[in-house]
């Protein structure tokens, strides 16, 4: 991967770059068609399917996580992507089940909050897999969803401290007819559960409704959306939050332009939705 991507930039090639976990959606597609609108026919297109088990919790779903890659390669030839990198295990991490492998990247200050007080090792395993991934892939930009609104802001301070040559595009979360943001774990919910999934985009939008005027006090609203939860019975609020988008320190009054963001267990599977008011 490493020497085809040095062969392009030497020829002047701008590389185009999407890392996903793979069992695509419309939503990881989105971000695809942005890489190629960045980087023009001329361009190389490479999108990277790899479930990183360092961003895995012991406890969480790495085992179980939805696996199709014959599907994945089949919609990524549709879309024209040039190439799929697919490394494994032995290739990212060589020699750490033998405990020789000892080098993170670590975020300190935003990997903090939200997402990493859930999953305290989380983001460490994400800046570590993402910077290898770009020193694998030499991309000119990088497309990340604005879905992960957090893993988004941690990319971008990891690019800004650690001078990475890339640039990194943030793309519009899609979702269901019905609202709830498309993601993987989707899967997981059964016929009961997927119904009341959609309590976390009207959530947000009931958020966006009452501070379209004026500014309301984060405690306040926190106690109106967990009152709201209510209505979805099979609804186990894990956070929510209301912060700065730039700094992603909280903030006591909420008005528009805040950025909420909120988590939300239904049985096992952990759901994670944002917006900015
Ligand atoms: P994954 O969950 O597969 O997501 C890959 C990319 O797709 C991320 O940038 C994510 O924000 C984006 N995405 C997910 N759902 C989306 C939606 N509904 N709309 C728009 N974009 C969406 O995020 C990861 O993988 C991993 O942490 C990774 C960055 C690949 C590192 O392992």
């Amino acid at each position: 991967m490493q020497s085809r991507a040095h062969t392009w930039k030497r020829a002047g090639i701008k590389i185009g770059f999407v890392p996903t976990m793979g069992f695509l959606h419309a939503g990881h597609l989105s971000l695809v068609k942005e890489a190629r609108k960045c980087v023009g026919k001329k361009g190389i297109v490479v999108v990277s399917i790899y479930v990183n088990p360092t961003q895995f919790a012991p406890t969480e779903d790495l085992a179980k996580y939805p696996r199709d890659l014959q599907r994945d390669l089949q919609l990524l030839r549709e879309l024209g992507v040039d190439i799929v990198f697919t490394p494994g295990d032995a290739e990212m991490y060589p020699g750490k089940a033998q405990n020789r492998y000892s080098t993170y990247v670590v975020e300190e200050t935003l990997s903090r909050s939200m997402e990493g007080v859930s999953r305290p090792t989380h983001f460490r395993g994400v800046t570590t897999v993402v910077a290898k991934l770009f020193n694998l892939v030499q991309p000119d930009v990088a497309v990340f969803g604005q879905k992960d609104f957090q893993q988004a802001a941690v990319i971008k301070r990891m690019v800004a401290d650690m001078n990475f040559p890339v640039r990194i595009i943030v793309a519009p979360t899609l979702r269901e007819r019905d609202g709830l943001a498309m993601s993987s774990r989707n899967k997981y919910l059964d016929t009961d559960q997927r119904p009341q999934a959609t309590i976390l985009f009207h959530a947000l939008q009931a958020a966006r409704a009452a501070v379209k005027t004026k500014s309301v006090s984060a405690t306040r609203l926190k106690v109106d959306l967990k009152e709201f939860l209510t209505a979805a019975p099979l609804a186990r609020l894990d956070y929510v939050e209301f912060f700065d988008p730039e700094t992603l320190e909280p903030v006591t009054q909420v008005k528009r332009g805040t950025q909420m963001a909120l988590a939300v267990y239904f049985g096992k599977t952990r759901l994670i939705d944002n917006v900015t008011l």
